[in-house]
């Protein structure tokens, strides 16, 4: 697609990509994050949904990427699908998704997944895995059969793009590399080498 929105770009990639065989609904990612002194870190996320809003990545609050965003509230996603050849980078200012969007997706999820999100301090220590697997044991008898609420330390992270690049694999290591900016007038295009 050649569009020059490049959300609709995204969209219709990742689209083509789940067809052709994505595993996680072509969903991972990896995502970015910097101390306010520079020092990077990455690891691999998923990002739920992704439009005009900004690119939806959820995790604990309590951990090292969050750290991260909440001292330094700017991030760089990388999406690569192999089965169509395609790559994108995103890069924005980083805010937390508002609540009731967090409520949302967090109830979406499988109960044992809810149930995880409470029990595991993510990125702190912890003595063994059996530690984790009693706390589930203890939030299954507390929950009992009824709703698992959201952990106030869960929640998403939306990335603002102000810039993407699509970049499509090409013969003969000519690929294909678009970079959109945005600037008050919208997204303005212009072609890298590759
Ligand atoms: C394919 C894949 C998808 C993942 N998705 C998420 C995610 O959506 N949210 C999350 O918190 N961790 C996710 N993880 C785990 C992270 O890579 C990481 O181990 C965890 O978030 C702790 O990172 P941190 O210590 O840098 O905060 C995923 C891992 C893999 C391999």
């Amino acid at each position: 697609m050649s569009s020059d929105d490049p959300i609709a770009r995204f969209l219709d990639a990742r689209s083509r990509a789940v067809a052709a065989g994505a595993r996680l609904d072509g969903a991972a990612a990896v995502l970015a994050t910097a101390t306010p002194d520079g020092a990077p870190s990455v690891r691999w996320v998923l990002v739920k949904e992704a439009g005009e809003e900004g690119f939806f990545v959820y995790t604990s609050y309590e951990s090292r990427k969050a750290a991260e965003l909440e001292a330094n509230p700017r991030a760089a996603l990388a999406m690569h699908w192999p089965e169509i050849g395609e790559q994108f980078r995103v890069e924005g200012p980083v805010r937390r998704a508002p609540a009731a969007v967090s409520d949302a997706y967090f109830a979406s999820r499988p109960r044992e997944s809810q149930l995880g999100a409470w029990a595991s301090p993510q990125s702190q220590p912890i003595a063994s895995r059996a530690v984790l697997l009693e706390r589930v044991r203890e939030l299954e008898a507390r929950f009992r059969d009824g709703p698992v609420p959201r952990p106030p330390s869960w929640g998403g992270y939306v990335v603002s793009p102000l810039r993407i690049e699509h970049w499509i694999e090409g013969a003969g290591r000519l690929h294909d590399r678009a970079v959109f900016e945005r600037d008050a007038g919208g997204w303005k295009m212009h072609r890298l080498a590759p």
